[in-house]
């Protein structure tokens, strides 16, 4: 199972990056403003500074909600750097890109999808990853996980080599239950993944350790 940060911001990439465990960073137009960073530019060398930051894969998304314009807004994203992944959107002239990139040998991320035939189509279209958004589906009172287990459970029926990277991961359950349902990625902030680390009975057991060692020494 991969683990993505799903953030625009270098500090807290660098300290998923130094935590060892990290696979990736996935990005959108709101995290890249959430920063401040606007303009073709500045938005084209942030991409660049957080590629030299992670080891993995790193989603661009394209703004264009065109086929000619996604295609040339992609291209433009994939040459930057080897780690990126072009980022598409659930729509139409998305899964058509996605197909074109796909033929190419350039990976794609399909994003905002919120149900299993969207999850069919990016995986008809050869979308290296597919994003199933599980928090805002919580959000509105549907159930997230249940999504991921129809994509697992069709893309394992007909051997689809598209990863399932659970987007909109809010929490620490949201890991734990994506891991038992089989997803292969998940993207969150940082808080959802050191989440994981907190037990009390780790920091009881620590100290004791520690008190015990004291008293011999
Ligand atoms: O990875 C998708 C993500 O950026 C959306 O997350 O929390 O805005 O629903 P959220």
């Amino acid at each position: 199972m991969k683990f993505f940060v799903d953030t625009a911001n270098l500090d807290q990439i660098r300290d998923a990056q130094n935590l060892g465990v990290l696979d990736g960073v996935t990005t959108n137009p709101s995290l890249m403003a959430k920063e401040g960073i606007t303009g073709r530019d500045n938005i084209l060398k942030h991409y660049v500074a957080i590629c030299n930051i992670v080891d993995g894969d790193v989603s661009a998304e394209v703004i264009a909600t065109d086929f000619d314009g996604m295609v040339k807004e992609g291209e433009e994203l994939a040459s930057l750097h080897e780690q990126i992944v072009v980022k598409l959107p659930m729509i139409k002239e998305g899964v058509k890109a996605a197909k074109y990139f796909s033929d190419k040998g350039i990976r794609t991320n399909v994003t905002l999808v919120f149900s299993a035939g969207q999850a069919l189509l990016a995986a008809k279209a050869g979308a290296t990853y597919v994003s199933p958004f599980i928090g805002r589906l919580d959000d509105i009172s549907t159930d997230g996980l249940n999504l991921i287990a129809e994509i697992r459970l069709i893309y394992d029926n007909y051997g689809f080599e598209t990863q399932i990277l659970a987007a909109s991961v809010r929490h620490t359950m949201h890991i734990i239950d994506c891991a038992k349902l089989g997803a292969d990625v998940i993207t969150g902030p940082l808080s959802s993944i050191e989440g994981l680390l907190s037990h009390p009975l780790t920091d009881i057991g620590l100290a004791k350790f520690l008190a015990d060692y004291k008293k011999g020494n």
